[in-house]
């Protein structure tokens, strides 16, 4: 009886680390796809604005409407800088860093935690066009 016992916990004890085991990896390894994770959320969110004839667009120039137009940035230059989220314009109004008069998206509802750690992990791997 002792010894059965034994075995059950040392087996749920197996399942339960082989099951961390792999969700920390299906984290780790999981890459973040402009096309798949990025667009959805900048076109629900952005695009509203920021395409030609948007509010954003007009006053800032910045296009969300393709992956050229993100990376191109505003009239003023690039808002993404690839690998570095900390210092990338794109993450420091949709975070609220700045002033907020210009967190984005503007006027709207902030984004969720969820969103703006994909956007984040996205820029930090390189914001490829994947
Ligand atoms: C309701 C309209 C609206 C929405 C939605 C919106 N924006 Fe903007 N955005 C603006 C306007 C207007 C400006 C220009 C603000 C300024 O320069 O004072 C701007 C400027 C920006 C800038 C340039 C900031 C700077 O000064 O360098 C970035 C980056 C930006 N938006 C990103 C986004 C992102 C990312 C989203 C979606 C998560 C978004 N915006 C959604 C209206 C909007």
């Amino acid at each position: 009886m002792f010894s059965r016992m034994r075995r059950l916990s040392w087996a749920a004890g197996v399942t339960a680390a082989a099951a961390l085991a792999m969700s920390a990896a299906a984290v780790a390894e999981e890459p973040i796809s402009y096309k798949e994770d990025v667009v959805p959320i900048v076109q629900i969110r952005c695009l509203e604005c920021h395409q030609p004839g948007g509010d954003g667009y007009v006053q800032s120039g910045l296009d969300l409407g393709s992956y050229a137009g993100l990376m191109k940035g505003t009239k003023f230059g690039p808002v993404v800088v690839p690998g570095d989220a900390l210092t990338s314009n794109f993450m420091v109004v949709v975070d609220g860093r700045a002033s907020q008069a210009i967190r984005m998206p503007h006027d709207r509802k902030k984004l969720t935690k969820c969103e703006i750690d994909i956007l984040r992990r996205w820029v930090n791997s390189g914001a490829k066009n994947n």
